[in-house]
């Protein structure tokens, strides 16, 4: 977590330092900091440092800015999300050494900070934080003064070689930035398993941990590979890998960055994002699903069209799907379609949990990485887990076959898996994932027609008809997303009072729509703070129903076909217990009778129903949060981006 900055070119930094942490501040935002550079005046050769720090949201910070100011025309930038330490000003980065003058932002974990921490105090060192990055400044500042006093000359190429002699003591993941007084016009970033990118503008570079704080600054990126250190001055970037080889490697330009961070008239990011999920879904059958084709055949496969290459389709036996949060959640509607759809055994793993208690080995598996940042570090080391343990099997029929599923196709996950499928959602600021989750389930949907085409009916496949009618029905879907969008929000913000005392709701869904009573409930907890369980509505019997009284309202998501009846008698169920029922189901005579509130649904095929669902869950939850006052786009404690274990 955390987003960092690094600027080095011919004007002031701290502003465009500030305006790019605003960009990052998704990835955390418990305080702030900055540390520029300027030459002293009269000065021959070193500078003076300029730091600041605030507790709380960038606005702080700039506030302290504004009336403190930070010359020079190189610096570090920081936003926090706290692993290590209370979110305090005493924590926030930069952190400096001893002397003052050099001073390090990171974001990652430092794994041995303690032992090098009781290394560093044995020696003398003061330490004011309680975070792991503090030991960098101290430990390159060390190795400064062995070199100085080793007659080394005091120049940029200094600090680059301290910096590369200290990185091997550090264990754990990073991208870090660092600044020396004694060099006004070079500062040097590094990083391991945490991302960070070069933006050459002209005469200046900044680097960033993500591409929205680059993008008003130029389209010209360098980004680091895994091990890269790099020194910047304003003269051009020296890059070296991790055995301190120099590497040379053209830029890239960066792509569909333009459209950053516009609340439009809408009151949080939230809400305009949710309401640009009919848009999401036209992009996506415009791009996808190719006009009415003749009906699928083994030669003629033309449902849907995804950028795929054909191998990724070729002897797949079994899927498992990585991924965390939201993202895992839209696995497990791409389970359920994978196996009912297209006959393929899927399993979904919490990425955390998978890379340290991964299933044994079987041949003919596809592994799919879903995260819209691309960068989440659990989904990220699950998968290179997956494929190095692959490559180490002799046998072919082992070998690693990834896919990813993201937002951000130049993401770390663009770097890492040989397959990308790009949701195309654009930028979305919102911590609470609303169009990203559309835009993953619509990737699964066309994933699974894509297989279902190709293994056919007959050995696993559905008819093809049906299939036909499906992918009619997903054509129409941008028109039915908008219709709902428009009706629920209203519906929801006049419900949203009710919910200002409650303590604990319940969402219950089966089959398809079970991940998205826990995507309801997700949500609800993410933006609201209000306690929320997503159960399988068959199960509340075996426990939950203890739970349940006049207090705890249920919102059961309740779509014809295979499930609708039992759906309703389970809901008849926590009724009986006088819980207030809230019912997300088509009106009907059945549903409007047992539901004390409706949230009415178009009826369309029950395997599209998530589609639709998931729709009013995100509207419940942002019009709850919003009435309570809360800071719907950057709840507490969470991070968009969560690029720590
Ligand atoms: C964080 C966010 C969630 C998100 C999860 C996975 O916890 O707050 O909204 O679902 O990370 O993120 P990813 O980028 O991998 O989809």
């Amino acid at each position: 977590m955390c987003g960092i900055v690094a600027l080095i070119g011919s004007r002031e930094a701290a502003p465009q330092l500030l305006e790019g942490l605003r960009h990052l501040e998704y990835r955390g935002y418990d305080s702030a900091g900055i540390a520029t550079v300027a030459l002293a005046a009269g000065a021959t050769g070193g500078g003076q440092l300029h730091c600041l720090k605030a507790e709380g949201k960038l606005i702080n910070l700039t506030a302290r800015y504004e009336a403190l100011g930070a010359p020079g025309q190189c610096g570090i930038g920081h936003t926090r999300w706290a692993t290590h330490g209370k979110p305090e000003e005493r924590n926030a980065h930069p952190h400096l050494d001893g002397s003052g003058r050099l001073a390090v932002v990171q974001n990652g974990i430092i794994e041995n900070h303690r032992s090098l921490r009781e290394e560093l105090q044995a020696e003398g060192v003061t330490f004011l934080s309680d975070t792991d990055t503090e030991v960098i400044p101290h430990l390159i500042a060390r190795r400064l003064g062995l070199l100085q006093a080793a007659d080394q000359a005091t120049d940029a190429a200094l600090l680059l070689r301290a910096v590369q002699d200290v990185l091997p003591l550090l264990q754990g993941a990073y991208a870090l930035a660092v600044v020396w007084a004694e060099v006004p016009s070079g500062l040097v970033v590094a990083r391991k398993q945490a991302p960070l990118l070069i933006g050459l503008g002209e005469g200046e570079f900044l680097c960033a941990s993500d591409t929205p704080a680059l993008a008003g600054f130029t389209r010209t990126i360098l980004p680091m590979e895994d091990g890269e250190v790099a020194l910047l001055t304003p003269l051009g970037i020296e890059l070296y890998d991790a055995q301190g080889a120099r590497v040379q490697r053209s830029p890239s330009l960066l792509s569909g960055t333009e459209h950053v961070a516009d609340k439009r008239s809408f009151r949080h990011f939230m809400l305009k994002e949710i309401h640009e999920q009919p848009e999401t879904a036209a992009l996506w059958v415009a791009r996808h699903l190719p006009e009415d084709g003749p009906l699928p055949s083994p030669e003629g496969l033309s449902l849907v069209a995804l950028p795929l290459d054909e191998e990724v389709y070729e002897n797949v036996e079994r899927i498992q799907i990585l991924a965390c949060g939201t993202s895992r959640h839209a696995a497990q509607v791409g389970a359920h379609l994978l196996e009912q759809l297209a006959g393929i055994p899927t399993s979904v793993y919490y990425a955390s949990e998978f890379r340290y208690s991964p299933p044994p080995l079987v041949p003919h598996m596809l592994t799919i990485g879903v995260t819209q940042s691309g960068e989440t570090a659990d989904t990220l080391a699950a998968l290179a887990m997956e494929q190095e343990r692959r490559q180490l099997m002799a046998d072919p029929a082992f070998a690693p076959k990834l896919l990813g599923i993201t937002n951000r196709p130049e993401s770390s996950l663009g770097r890492l898996v040989p397959h990308l499928l790009d949701i195309g959602a654009g930028i979305e600021v919102g911590v609470a994932a609303t169009k990203t989750f559309l835009g993953q389930l619509l990737a699964f949907y066309g994933l699974a027609v894509a297989f279902a085409e190709r293994r056919g009916h007959g050995s696993g496949g559905p008819d093809p008809q049906r299939l036909r009618a499906l992918v009619a029905e997903l054509r129409g879907l941008p028109a039915l997303l908008q219709q709902l969008v428009e009706s629920h929000d209203q519906r929801c913000a006049d419900l949203a009072h009710l919910f200002a005392e409650t303590q604990d709701v319940i969402f219950l869904g089966r089959g398809i729509n079970y991940p998205i009573a826990m995507e309801g409930a997700l949500k609800l907890k993410e933006i609201s703070y209000i306690h929320a369980e997503g159960y399988p509505a068959g199960e509340m019997k075996h426990g939950p129903i203890a739970l349940l009284d006049a207090r705890v309202p249920v919102v059961s998501i309740a779509v014809p076909g295979t499930v609708f009846e039992k759906v309703l008698s389970n809901a008849q169920e926590a009724k009986a217990r006088d819980a207030q029922l809230i019912g997300v189901a088509p009106a009907c005579p059945d549903t409007e009778q047992l539901f004390d509130l409706l949230l009415p649904l178009p009826e369309v095929d029950e395997l599209l129903s998530p589609l639709l669902t998931v729709i009013p869950m995100q509207l419940l939850s942002y019009h709850i949060a919003a009435h309570r006052g809360l800071d719907v786009d950057q709840p507490r404690n969470l991070a968009k981006s969560v690029t720590v274990e």
